[in-house]
Order: structure tokens, then C-alpha cells, then sequence
């Protein structure tokens, strides 16, 4: 059943490839409130295709996606998302909706201050890190005006400096008191459970119910014998 008050909600999604591979089988999830929630789950288990489906980069066969919210994606490598050559530039293209110079420039600025890029609209891409890549891909989203983050393992190539920065970045986004957004994080890094309003694991096509995060994360990575 289709929660009206939930931010997103996957009903019975089915998604097959060209070759006949089902990735999702009758898949359902719903997003209970604005917040971090996390995916996690084994290689091939259907995370990405089902991230890809609720941004309408895949096309389901069959089910229904419900959303209110305006998603974006966040893929692993932000090379695969900066086009242009300057932080400022990179992030008008991707603005909406008719506005004049100062208004752009105006939301470009904003933008980048919410990541932590305060200044940085003239800095040529290929010198930033690979954490304020990230955090430049993720100003783009907020500078379109989405309020639905997908994250496809945003931190999977980071160092473990630029890896907190980034899930903290979106913790505080995610829990801003005036308007929270709603973030879908995939993750192989079981200790990045520890910030998520929920967790779930996704098996064979199919997301489980949501659990707290710090239990998710001894669930699937016990601790020695002995160790309490
Ligand atoms: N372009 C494609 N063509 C055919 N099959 C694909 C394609 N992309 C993914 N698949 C298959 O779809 C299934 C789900 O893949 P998906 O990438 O969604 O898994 P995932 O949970 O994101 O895995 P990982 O943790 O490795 O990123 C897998 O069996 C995979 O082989
Ligand atoms: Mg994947």
C-alpha cells in the first residue's frame, strides 16, 4: 500500500534487462519521512538498477514509483557528472527555471556554501579533490532544486577523511530543520550505517523492511566471539 505522507514510494517494481535478467522482482520500498536512509546489499542484488528507475534513467516494466520530490542522482565517480571546466560554470548548467544573471549567480553561491565551497565558483575542476568533487556533484543537485538524493556509493572512492565529510554533509542536509531532504544511500561501507535514520538490505531484486542502522551494521558484520 502507497504511504500518502512518504517522500518515495516503489510498488511491486519489476525490471528486466535486454537479456532477459530480472534485476528487480516486484520490488517495494517506501520511504517513511525525510532523512538518510541506506541500501545495502551483495553485488548484483539490483541497488543501482533500482536508483536508475526512480530517476527514470531505466524504464521498469512493470510497478509504481510515487514521489512528490524532484530526484538526482550522485554516482560514485563524480568525473561522470562535472561537465564543464569550473565549479561556477559546472553548476549554472544544471540551474531551472528562468532567472536573470543575479539570480543565478545568487544560487550558484548559495550552492556551494551548503557543501562547503564557499568561493570556489572560478576554481577549474580538475584541481579539486576527489571529496570536493564529490561535494561540487552534490551542490549541482541542490542547485537544480532537487530534494530527493540518490547516492550510488558516494564514498566509495574516497579517503576516509573526504568519506566522513561527505556523509556528514549529507547527515546535515538531510536533518536541516527548515527543510530536510531525503537522501537514498547505497553503501558497501557498513560503518556509514551508524548515521542513517534506517537501513535496509536489498537480496535477489527484492528491499527488505527497514532496521536501525547500527543493528543493520552488526547484522551483517558480527563482532569476533568474545567481544561484546
Ligand atoms: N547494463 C546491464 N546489462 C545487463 N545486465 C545488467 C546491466 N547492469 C546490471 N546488470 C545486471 O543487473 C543485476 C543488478 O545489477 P546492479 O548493478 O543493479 O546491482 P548492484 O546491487 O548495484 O551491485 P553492486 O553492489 O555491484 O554495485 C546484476 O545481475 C547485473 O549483472
Ligand atoms: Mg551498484
Amino acid at each position: 500500500m502507497a504511504c500518502p505522507a512518504s517522500p518515495l514510494t516503489v510498488e511491486d517494481l519489476t525490471f528486466c534487462w535486454p537479456t532477459g535478467q530480472p534485476a528487480l522482482r516486484h520490488c517495494n520500498l517506501s520511504i517513511p519521512r525525510a532523512g538518510l536512509w541506506m541500501l545495502v546489499g551483495s553485488n548484483g542484488s539490483g541497488k543501482s538498477t533500482l536508483l536508475r528507475c526512480i530517476t527514470g534513467l531505466l524504464q521498469p516494466q512493470a510497478g509504481r514509483i510515487d514521489t512528490d520530490l524532484r530526484p538526482a542522482l550522485v554516482f560514485q565517480n563524480p568525473d561522470h557528472q562535472l561537465l564543464l571546466p569550473s565549479c561556477g560554470s559546472d553548476l549554472m548548467i544544471g540551474l531551472r527555471g528562468p532567472m536573470d544573471t543575479d539570480q543565478r549567480q545568487q544560487v550558484v553561491h548559495q550552492a556551494l556554501g551548503q557543501v562547503g565551497l564557499l568561493g570556489f565558483e572560478q576554481r577549474p575542476i580538475h584541481t579539486l579533490s576527489g571529496g570536493q568533487k564529490q561535494r561540487l556533484a552534490i551542490a549541482g543537485t541542490l542547485a537544480a532544486q532537487a530534494d530527493l538524493l540518490l547516492l550510488d556509493e558516494p564514498t566509495a572512492l574516497l579517503d576516509p577523511e573526504s568519506q566522513r565529510e561527505v556523509l556528514h554533509l549529507i547527515r546535515r542536509l538531510c536533518s536541516d530543520p527548515a527543510k530536510p531532504l531525503t537522501a537514498l544511500w547505497i553503501t558497501h561501507r557498513l560503518e556509514e550505517l551508524n548515521l542513517c535514520d534506517g537501513a535496509a538490505l536489498m537480496e535477489g531484486g527484492l528491499v527488505g523492511p527497514w532496521c536501525n542502522g547500527a543493528s543493520m551494521r552488526s547484522q551483517l558484520a558480527p563482532l569476533p566471539e568474545g567481544q561484546a
